[in-house]
């Protein structure tokens, strides 16, 4: 079954053939937009985007995306405006969203929040991050800008993950993904935030080769770096965010020791973990990530909708 016509939930979804086909429309999308501002395919179509947590970038480019394709968007944030916050439950909230749109992307604190709505109502749903669990779209963009970067036919393509592994959801999601092209990973985090046993299961099961290192000198013999935040929000304790909020700092002369073609990622937002000193270097892919997921969400948007383009 391809990947057209679904919801979006989980990054294990995904087949090589679809990923592969996922990347090439996103590239003619990126291509039409060179020459046209809308792309005026989906005139008769709604968009909603459900956020319960933060978001600036997910819900712009998800909003942004559907607007280039011609369609149009609503938009539930700040849910203690929303009649959640008088106690209406998550499911009656979903069936108000089902009957006035035709696909919604959804952020939850609350792992497998989009799994229950994909079972709840009918029309397709997109994961836009579900608490610790996975932010699949994301992992897509991440995969996008890897590819466009020329690393994803790397034999093998070196990847570092640093910062929370524990928590990450983008991580756990662009791991899966990862996996389909052979990719070498090092996670490179405290003991206490490293990779989950279920995606080390998945590494294991896949035959991946993988590393786990507390060094962010692992960083110097990849092509990849990926940093993310320490995720505070996930934290029980509010001791240990703060013993690793500073656990590491990737900044210019980190890089001055790398490989020469390193690109550096990151989900955004940042914080100190990259440091403003590289903004301007060549290595810096973050804002080129961000940007990627317009192409990419208008892709995944035309799929579930069952457009050819
Ligand atoms: C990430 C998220 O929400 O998981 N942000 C994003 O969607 N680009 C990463 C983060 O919040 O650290």
């Amino acid at each position: 079954m391809s990947w057209k016509k679904q919801s979006i939930l989980s990054a294990s979804q995904f087949s090589k053939e679809d990923l592969l086909d996922i990347i090439a429309l996103s590239e003619k999308l990126e291509k039409a937009l060179e020459t046209k501002r809308n792309l005026k395919l989906l005139d008769d179509y709604i968009l909603a985007t459900l956020f319960f947590e933060p978001s600036t970038r997910t819900r712009l480019s998800f909003e942004a995306a559907m607007h280039r394709l011609g369609g149009r968007v609503i938009s539930a944030v700040g849910m203690q405006f929303s009649s959640l916050a008088k106690g209406e439950t998550l499911f009656d909230t979903l069936k108000m969203v089902e009957s006035y749109s035709d696909i919604c992307a959804i952020r939850h604190s609350v792992e497998g929040a989009s799994a229950l709505a994909a079972q709840s109502i009918k029309i397709p749903v997109m994961n836009a991050g579900d608490g610790a669990g996975e932010h699949p779209t994301q992992g897509l963009l991440d995969l996008y800008t890897i590819f466009k970067r020329g690393f994803l036919t790397k034999k093998p393509l070196r990847i570092a993950f640093v910062g929370d592994i524990r928590y990450g959801r983008t991580i756990h999601s662009l791991v899966q993904l990862l996996a389909h092209f052979g990719a070498a990973m090092v996670f490179v985090a405290p003991d206490e935030l490293q990779l989950p046993e279920k995606y080390q299961k998945f590494l294991d099961n896949s035959k991946i080769s993988y590393l786990k290192t507390s060094s962010i000198d692992a960083i110097k013999e990849v092509d990849v770096g990926y940093i993310t935040r320490i995720q505070e929000e996930r934290f029980i304790d509010h001791r240990e965010y703060e013993k690793f909020k500073d656990a590491y700092i990737v900044d210019h002369a980190l890089i001055e020791k790398c490989q020469p073609h390193i690109a550096i990622m990151h989900p955004l937002p940042r914080l100190s973990e990259v440091s403003t000193d590289l903004d301007n270097h060549p290595s810096a892919a973050y804002f080129e990530e961000a940007h990627n997921g317009l192409y990419v969400r208008m892709a995944l948007i035309l799929g579930l909708l069952g457009i050819n383009y």
